[in-house]
């Protein structure tokens, strides 16, 4: 199978609500799954954006992408910021996790993993989000520099 890895940014178009996340999450979670595609979801609050990466068959990541998720009205501004064929999944066991970044902590909103299920992340997931944040912010500023 060619994998692919797809990392995106986003914006959402307004604050989120808690209900507004869940509708997210319970939708991804089923098709994600019938896809075999496993991955990641960060909502940065303070900022409303979102980052999520997304691994899987490379026909279903794509066609979930951009047949669904770039078309979504609920956030804009939408950017492929990295995509890496024939890559090993990061998050094999992920259906698809979702944190919240805020006041500088990572909080897990719904557990979904095999790591953990209630309150913190476990140092692993909080360590990869914020790494990807992190890359993603240095990405942002160098484009500002350039
Ligand atoms: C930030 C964000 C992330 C999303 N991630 C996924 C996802 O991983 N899987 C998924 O099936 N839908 C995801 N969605 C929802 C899709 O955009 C879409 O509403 C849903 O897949 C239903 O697709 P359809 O409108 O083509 O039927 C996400 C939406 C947003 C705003």
């Amino acid at each position: 199978m060619d994998l692919v890895r797809l990392i995106y940014t986003s914006v959402a178009v307004r604050e989120m609500r808690s209900e507004d996340l869940d509708d997210i999450l319970a939708v991804s979670l089923s098709r994600n799954a019938a896809m075999n595609i496993t991955g990641l979801l960060v909502h940065y609050t303070e900022t409303s954006e979102f980052m999520q990466l997304l691994e899987g068959a490379r026909d279903d990541v794509l066609a979930l992408f951009h047949g669904s998720i770039a078309k979504d009205p609920r956030h804009r501004s939408v950017e492929i910021f990295h995509l890496e064929d024939g890559a090993e999944r990061l998050c094999p066991d992920w259906r698809m996790s979702f944190c919240l970044e805020r006041h500088g902590g990572l909080k897990e909103r719904t557990g979904l993993s095999g790591f953990v299920r209630h309150g913190e992340l476990s140092d692993m997931r909080a360590g990869f989000a914020r790494r990807l944040m992190i890359a993603y912010r240095e990405e942002i500023m160098r484009r500002d520099t350039v």
